[in-house]
């Protein structure tokens, strides 16, 4: 068996490592990976949206099965060019993929499916949005239509805070096109979780829950990044609010979306008025499937395999009761401009402290070291029998990694702990 995993992330890390536990895999293949990735898997040198290079490659190496980190790769049609060529692969196509790549879609398609979801009006010129502004509550959210990498949202506490962002996004294209709509959204105000599931087509089967911490800085403060963090455990959901996500949001969301394969991910607001859907991504969460994956106990080979046989119906999902946590080591200019090239130490002492797993993410590997290359560097993820044991052995290890620049979030986590208090 040949598998290749397309992306460069930790969450590829993870995915890769976690594929590599199977022992039927001959040869696992990164495209174009990182300089972690390299310990479990062939690296090959093609960016992760070159979809024509990357058919040519799987045919040419016979991969018997591809699997797509990135949302990218998958809104430009990855899915459908590999099975056109009667490839192996799993995730949703490109027309399954606006869900993620098109907000205006994903709010219209809420509101035909009865979905809860904050409120909103699309805006398709910058006059049209100054107008609403005129008589909105603030805070309000505004959101570019298209992909932007985390960058498309701008919470605005008051009204000439929005009017700066219609003129960044709309007048000035500060996202391109991304930019060309513009949502304007109710504030939702609760805690949010990441509601992960696997579907085959047909069928679903959901995983165990997790929170991303997005803003840069200790006690959510600074701009959204990509995700400083994560942790895992069984009670961020009581199963109550767990079957009411299920028949309220994913249920109606795959039967809306007939046929949907892959990964779908509830970004979800816990508001006073229940769970509403902020958004959804059709890939894994980047850091939560690095908390996600190691809490997994069935094989996630045999996952993918039924996902792409359509029939995932037939397995019960095994996950630990152990939670995780992780901790996004970056380098200190992040999200901003990062330098590149930093030699990192201290690597192979972290990995000893006890249920550790380190997930590269922005590494290369040369002459015999490690070296930084991205903004978000590494990711140290730990379980344990209590979050706060899986946090405390995450931080110790995070402490004993050394290159310059680096940093981190101090209060990963915090929240989780506050509900046991
Ligand atoms: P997104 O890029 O859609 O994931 O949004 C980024 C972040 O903005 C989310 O994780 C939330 O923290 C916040 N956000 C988005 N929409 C809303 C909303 N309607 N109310 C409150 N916060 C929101
Ligand atoms: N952690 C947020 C995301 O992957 O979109």
């Amino acid at each position: 068996m040949k598998v290749l995993v397309i992306g460069s992330g930790g969450r590829e890390h993870a995915i890769v490592d976690t594929l590599a536990q199977n022992k039927t895999i001959e040869k696992m293949y990164a495209a174009p990976g990182n300089g972690g990735m390299r310990e479990v898997a062939e690296l090959v040198p093609v960016p992760a949206d070159d979809v024509g290079v990357l058919l040519d490659f799987a045919r040419r190496e016979r991969i018997d099965l591809t699997f797509v980190g990135p949302e990218v790769p998958l809104s430009l049609g990855v899915v459908d060019v590999f099975r056109k060529a009667g490839l192996k692969i799993v995730g949703p196509t490109a027309g399954q993929a606006r869900l993620e790549s098109s907000k205006s879609f994903a709010k219209q398609f809420f509101r035909t499916h009865g979905i809860p979801t904050a409120d909103f009006r699309e805006c398709a010129t910058a006059s049209d949005a100054y107008r609403l502004l005129e008589d909105a509550r603030f805070p309000v959210v505004l959101k570019a239509d298209g992909l932007a990498a985390g960058k498309g949202v701008t919470i605005a506490a008051t009204r000439d805070e929005a009017r700066d962002a219609v003129k960044r996004v709309m007048e000035d294209k500060s996202l391109g096109e991304a930019g060309s709509k513009l949502l304007v959204e109710e504030f939702l105000d609760g805690e949010e979780a990441s509601f992960h599931v696997f579907a085959d087509g047909t069928d679903f089967q959901p995983m165990v829950v997790s929170q991303d911490h997005k803003r840069r800085f200790d006690g959510d403060a600074g701009p959204n990044t990509g995700g400083m963090g994560a942790t895992s455990t069984n009670d961020i959901l009581s199963p109550e609010l767990r079957k009411r996500v299920i028949d309220t949001i994913i249920r109606p969301t795959l039967d809306g979306a007939k046929t949907f394969g892959g990964i779908l991910y509830a970004g979800l607001m816990l508001t006073a008025a229940g769970p509403k859907i902020i958004e959804y991504n059709v890939r894994f969460g980047d850091p939560e499937t690095q908390v996600i994956l190691p809490r997994l106990k069935t094989d996630l080979l045999d996952i993918l395999w039924d996902m792409a046989e359509h029939r995932l119906a037939s397995r019960s999902l095994e996950w630990q009761d152990a939670p995780a946590a992780a901790v996004t080591l970056v380098v200190k200019e992040y999200p901003g401009k990062v330098p590149a090239g930093k030699r990192i130490s201290g690597l192979a002492d972290a990995k000893q402290v006890p249920g550790v797993r380190i997930y590269h993410a922005g590494t290369r590997f040369e002459d015999g070291h490690y070296y930084t290359n991205g903004g978000r560097v590494l990711n140290v993820t730990a379980t344990g029998t209590t979050l706060s044991q899986a946090l405390d052995r995450a931080y110790a290890a995070a402490a004993m990694i050394e290159f310059e620049g680096k940093d981190y979030r101090k209060d990963i986590g915090q929240k989780g702990l506050a509900r046991w208090k």
